[in-house]
């Protein structure tokens, strides 16, 4: 892929851009530039290029806004002890993103072109890259919508994907501090034969009325129970979920409905490889509660590319809890600390997940 580059002339002072990067937050504040390229049925994916960061002008009856054909992703870079500029598993989000494609009709980005985007916009900004100190990171947001100017539903014949890149802090400050979790009855997320599986907006907002009654009760995140029986846990508003048991497995809902996170199949290869006999099935939330109860579940906790892994606290539901947790657990917080350390470049990547980019 040819990548043309028109750089900012105005790209965010020094002296501003260590303030943010001193307390950067989640989402926030923008790198100098962003990546594009397009795609139309004639000439394919083209137009790659690396422009300032700045606003988009569309049409008001642009498909995207009206019948949400989006897909996105979430990556991170993370800057070595030694300066150096390394993304985590950049081919599996690209992988990912191709199936998301798939399923939204949208056209397959090469996993090359995926990976090469990203390269490109990290290398042009990779000033923004913050130190290590705290786990900070640069977040990457790939996304590709839907641009035709046409109000009537059918698969999109012009597509844009973009990629842009926010500086992203600590997402505890004190270390990992176990989250409250609200069962939502009423809403669930994905049924069989829908979107579960896949990164797009419309999942996030089906998500936000569940979300908002976890945060009236108290709860940090939403857990979804499957739309078919409302008895097997699928995963969180926006992260998946591991049961630790006492003889030491881990288990975690099986693949269908749920989005297959980066981190979770990170953590299948890293716990096997740690000696734990990992399962991926069906977990109810009977076995859930029955299992805290009896000792036999011993930890529990949630996983994705923007918290690593973080213990779950307390599940909740319409009037009843299981017991607070206020620590997390030996076996989250081993599984945590060897996931950072390869990220952070404190460890031996033995399972190749790293690709160096400055
Ligand atoms: C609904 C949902 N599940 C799981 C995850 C975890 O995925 P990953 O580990 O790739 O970040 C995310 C994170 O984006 C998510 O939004």
């Amino acid at each position: 892929m040819e990548i043309s580059s028109t750089l900012t002339t105005q790209p965010v002072p020094d002296d501003r851009l260590a303030e943010i990067l001193s307390n950067p937050g989640f989402g926030a504040h923008f790198t100098d530039h962003m990546f594009t390229s397009r795609w139309n049925p004639g000439e394919g994916w083209h137009a790659a290029e690396i422009t300032p960061y700045g606003p988009l002008t569309l049409d008001p009856a642009t498909a995207v806004f009206h019948y949400a054909q989006e897909i996105f992703e979430g990556l991170k870079a993370y800057r070595h002890p030694d300066g150096s500029v390394w993304v985590f598993r950049p081919e599996a989000n690209a992988e990912r993103m191709s199936r998301s494609s798939q399923r939204l009709a949208l056209p397959e980005l090469p996993t090359t072109d995926f990976v090469q985007a990203v390269e490109a916009l990290v290398t042009v900004d990779q000033r923004w890259v913050p130190d290590p100190e705290g786990e900070k990171s640069l977040y990457l947001r790939p996304f590709m919508i839907a641009t035709d100017r046409f109000l009537g539903v059918r698969p999109a014949e012009h597509v844009t994907f973009m990629v842009i890149a926010s500086p992203a802090g600590a997402y505890f400050k004190k270390g990992p501090l176990p989250v409250t979790l609200w069962l939502t009855t009423d809403y669930t997320r994905a049924g069989r034969g829908g979107m579960g599986a896949a990164k797009t907006g419309g999942n996030y907002a089906s998500s936000l009325v569940a979300q908002r009654e976890a945060s009236a009760q108290g709860c940090d995140q939403v857990v979804f129970l499957d739309a078919q029986e409302s008895r097997y846990v699928e995963e969180l508003g926006g992260m998946n979920i591991y049961f630790v048991y006492a003889d030491g497995r881990i288990v975690t809902p099986e693949l269908g409905t749920i989005l297959e996170g980066i981190t979770r199949s990170s953590i299948i290869e890293l716990a096997g490889k740690m000696g734990h006999q990992v399962e991926e099935r069906r977990v109810s939330i009977d076995e859930w509660r029955d299992g805290l109860h009896s000792g036999e579940i011993t930890e529990v906790f949630a996983c994705g590319t923007a918290a690593v892994v973080t213990p779950v606290g307390s599940l909740k539901w319409n009037g009843g809890a299981t017991p607070e947790v206020s620590r997390a657990g030996e076996v989250t917080m081993k599984i945590r600390q060897a996931l950072v350390d390869i990220q952070f470049g404190r460890a031996d990547d033995t399972f190749g997940w790293m690709r160096r980019i400055v």
